[in-house]
């Protein structure tokens, strides 16, 4: 296992639209793997696979308290919504230490492939729920800081460029 570099706002891969994933083989084994490695170094609670520049539809997430609960999603996608909404603050790993509120629907259902290929729907609510949702624009190439004004973004983006100097 290793871990990956993660790329910074804005790093022009966070703007790609991921593959699908064909074949769960050991390329993807070992993606799997360093992601997760990667995420828990960083302490958060999802990462997709654009944001190690890695073009493809893959996700793992780990929204429990202890942080020993991985799951892997590959080719995730939403199956149901639910109209109610909720607004919770996030972060990115590639927006590091920019917080801003972000209205979702509050109960999902996700289906998404496991590490061995088998497909599984999930239900998901609170924390796991925005965060599948967020990831998962990280394949479509889509940011939370998206909805926020451009000027807000501007501050962002300059903010990170900063980052990058330091
Ligand atoms: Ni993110």
């Amino acid at each position: 296992m290793a871990i990956r570099d993660i790329m910074i706002f804005p790093h022009p891969c966070l703007r790609k639209v991921a593959a699908e994933v064909q074949n769960i083989d050991d390329e993807i084994q070992t993606l799997v793997d360093d992601m997760l490695e990667t995420m828990y170094d960083a302490e958060g609670v999802g990462l997709a696979a654009t944001q190690i520049n890695v073009i493809k539809r893959v996700v793992v997430m780990d929204c429990s308290e202890a942080g020993d609960s991985p799951i892997v999603a590959i080719n995730p996608m939403i199956v149901t919504a639910s109209s109610e909404t909720a607004e919770r603050s996030e972060g990115c790993l590639s927006i590091p230490g920019v917080h801003d509120n972000v209205t979702r629907p509050a109960q999902v259902t996700f289906r998404a492939l496991d590490r061995s290929g088998e497909s599984y729907e999930m239900a998901a609510e609170g924390l796991l729920a925005a965060c599948i949702q967020h990831e998962i624009d990280h394949l479509d190439g889509k940011l939370f800081i998206d909805g926020l004004s451009s000027l807000k973004r501007d501050r962002i983006r300059k903010k990170m460029e900063k980052l990058k100097r330091d």
